[in-house]
């Protein structure tokens, strides 16, 4: 059975839909089946974070409302990697969805996968709660900010509430320069103070900045800290990339 991970964080914008197309990528070139579900329906944003918005046929609410089949509307990457994207739909009223509707979206996706990847809109309302109800695991993407911490364990107490067993960390746009200086807080502090596993940190690189995805782009440091992501994922590696000295961090956990 496919592995489900949401990809949550509480506060907006800290890299969610980010992390969700980069670890797919890494995990669809492994040879893994991966598939992504825009969770954030209203909006579409992973299908422009993969430069695929031009191939969409079919979204979400059509497979819903029963005029396509999900295997009908995915939509795979340029990459060549195999990695398939079910799309959000653009301005559709997302209250109409159901937590029961989407959750067994996710579960017939699971027959085509070995790897969903819910990408979480922000916020805690109904949203959230639909993709929380669907995943069994989940990965909580926080910048090195007090209020997107703060966020974050607010989220992180309420995926408590759900049927979630393995969450974990990542610290997305970080800048070792300042972490450095104290100027942000450090990755390890931020995992021990939210209890949790230190899943990845992702430095803040000027190449996502302008093309959402990077993994063609093999040198740069982001693609090396996604790829050591995809390695805590798939076999339980201890290893996040340091954003301060460019080596190597031991994991930390609860
Ligand atoms: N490591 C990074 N370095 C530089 N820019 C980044 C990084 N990660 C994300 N970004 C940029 O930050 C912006 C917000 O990212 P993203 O859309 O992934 O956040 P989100 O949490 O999904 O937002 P929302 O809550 O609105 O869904 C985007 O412009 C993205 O390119
Ligand atoms: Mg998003």
């Amino acid at each position: 059975m496919a592995r489900t991970i949401l990809i949550a964080s509480g506060k907006g914008g800290v890299g969610k839909t980010t992390v969700t197309a980069n670890l797919g990528l890494k995990l669809a070139k492994e040879g893994y089946r991966t598939l992504l579900i825009d969770g954030d329906i209203g909006l579409n944003n992973l299908d422009v974070a993969l430069g695929v918005e031009d191939k969409v046929v079919y979204d979400i609410i059509d497979v819903i409302e029963g005029r396509a089949k999900i295997k009908q509307a995915l939509v795979e990457d340029n990459d060549g990697t195999g990695l398939k994207l079910l799309p959000s739909a653009k301005a559709h009223c997302s209250d109409r969805v159901k937590a029961g509707t989407f959750t067994s979206i996710v579960t017939e996706a699971q027959l085509y996968a070995d790897y969903v990847l819910i990408d979480a809109p922000a916020g805690v309302e109904l949203g959230f709660h639909r993709t929380a109800c669907s995943a069994r695991e989940a990965i909580i993407v926080t910048t090195p900010h007090v209020s997107a911490v703060k966020d974050a364990d607010r989220v992180l107490s309420l995926l408590g509430t759900y049927d979630i067993r393995g969450i974990g960390l990542v610290v997305n746009r970080v800048r070792g320069d300042l972490e450095v200086k104290g100027e942000t807080l450090d990755a390890r502090s931020i995992a021990e103070l939210l209890r949790l596993p230190l899943y990845g940190v992702i430095p803040e690189s000027d190449r996502i900045g302008v093309y959402s995805t990077i993994s063609n782009r093999m040198h740069d440091k982001a693609s090396i800290a996604y790829d050591m992501l995809k390695d805590v994922i798939l076999k339980r590696s201890e290893q996040v990339y340091d954003c301060t000295r460019n080596r190597f961090l031991g994991r930390f956990f609860r």
